[in-house]
Formats: C-alpha cells, structure tokens, sequence
C-alpha cells in the first residue's frame, strides 16, 4: 500500500475552511467529522494523513518532511520563508496587515518609534522598505494595548473585521498587505511522489472553477 500524503493544517477557523475547500474539490474529508481532541487522522481509504497543528507550526513540519502539504496563513509565511514551495493562494481566511494606533499616533513624526508586534519580520521589512528606524517590541498576543499603555507607538498586526482594534480605540494609519490562506509543500516530496503534484492541481482546479 502506498504511504498517506500527509497534510497539516492550521488548528482552528482555518481548519474548517480548508476541509470544506478540500470538499469541494472531489475529496471525502468526512472521517474528520466529530473529531474531539484527536490531533491525527487518517483517511479511511488511507490515502490521506490530516495533522492539526498550531499554524507557526506547520511550516516546521512542512520543512522537516514530516507533512507533505501544509496549509496555513501568510502572516506565518512572511515571518517563515524558508524550506519549502509556496503553491497556492487558495481565498480563505482572507485579513490584511496593517500599522494601528490611538488616533493622536503621527505617522510622520521623526522620532524614532516603538512598534509592537507578534511579527517582527513583517513589521521591520515595512518600515525599512520606507527607510524609516524603528525599534521593533516582540510581543505574543493581545497587541492591541501596547499603545494604550505606552508600551508601543503603534503596532502592526492583522486586522480582519477591525472590531479588535475598534473596540480598543485604535484606528488603521497604513495599509502593509493582504493575508490569505496558502498551500505550502515539503520541497523533495514534491519532486518524489507525483500524488502530492496531482492533489495540488485538483485543488487548483477546483479553486479555478468557482472563479
Ligand atoms: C488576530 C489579530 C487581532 C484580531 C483581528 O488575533 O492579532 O487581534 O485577530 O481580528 P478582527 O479585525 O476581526 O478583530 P487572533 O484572533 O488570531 O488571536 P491571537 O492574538 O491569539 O493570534
């Protein structure tokens, strides 16, 4: 019997939206029905392998191997860019990146400012790109008090409906980019089992065909 293409998808919102688009493109993802607390689960005609895994942590399997495909935000992609092929944009889980702050926060003020951020990648590659020096704070949730409590300046995070940030009296100052979910895949097994190339462009099909 050959070996399940194993697939680790982001735990939570993204997880659902995923199986659907799974479903949607010709695959039975119904064993993942009712699936309480188990982490693993394996396709009953075992051609398939779902790991639900936090989403920092699916590119870490991804690139060790340890999952064929990966499906997970590109806010994780941008502060991890390495050990594997980016395939596909596939819609889901749709936000953006942006600078927040209260509203006396001043953009073009010269003074060198503190960012605050779960992304200091994304947040530092920003403002190099406008050749601004910025310190940037590290910081692993709840982002959006650092500037009420003078911790930050301003943060850049993501921003999806705004009610976060709304209802923590911050506003959007500039746009950074768009966010969506991508399909990532372990590079040597991409070139070692054509199953994995012919699951992708069947979800790429199915992806095209709704446009
Ligand atoms: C993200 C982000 C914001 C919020 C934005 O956090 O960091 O806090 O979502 O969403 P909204 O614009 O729809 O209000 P997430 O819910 O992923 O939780 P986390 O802080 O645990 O990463």
């Amino acid at each position: 019997m050959t070996k399940p293409i194993t697939i680790a998808l982001t735990k939570g919102r993204l997880e659902k939206q995923t199986l659907e688009l799974f479903a949607k493109a010709g695959f039975d993802v119904a064993f993942m029905q009712d699936k309480k607390r188990k982490l693993i689960f394996e396709s009953p005609d075992g051609k398939f392998r779902f790991l639900l895994v936090k989403a920092v942590d699916v590119t870490t399997y991804v690139r060790h191997g340890v999952a064929d495909i990966g499906v997970v935000g590109k806010d994780i992609l941008l502060e991890h860019p390495e050990g594997y092929y980016e395939m596909l944009d596939l819609g889901i889980g749709v936000c953006r990146f942006a600078v927040a702050s209260t509203p006396n926060y001043d953009p073009n003020n010269h003074r060198r400012k503190r960012i605050a951020s779960k992304y200091p990648t994304v947040a530092s590659q920003f403002f190099q790109a406008k050749k601004e020096d910025v310190e940037i704070i590290k910081i692993e949730g709840s982002v959006e008090i650092a500037p009420l409590l003078s911790l930050a300046d301003a943060i850049v995070d993501i921003v999806e409906t705004g009610t976060t940030l709304k209802e923590n009296g911050l506003i959007v100052f500039e746009d950074i980019c768009r966010i969506s979910a991508r399909l990532i895949v372990n590079k040597s097994a991409l070139k070692s089992n054509p199953a994995i190339l012919t699951f992708i462009n069947q979800v790429e099909q199915s992806l095209e065909d709704r446009l």
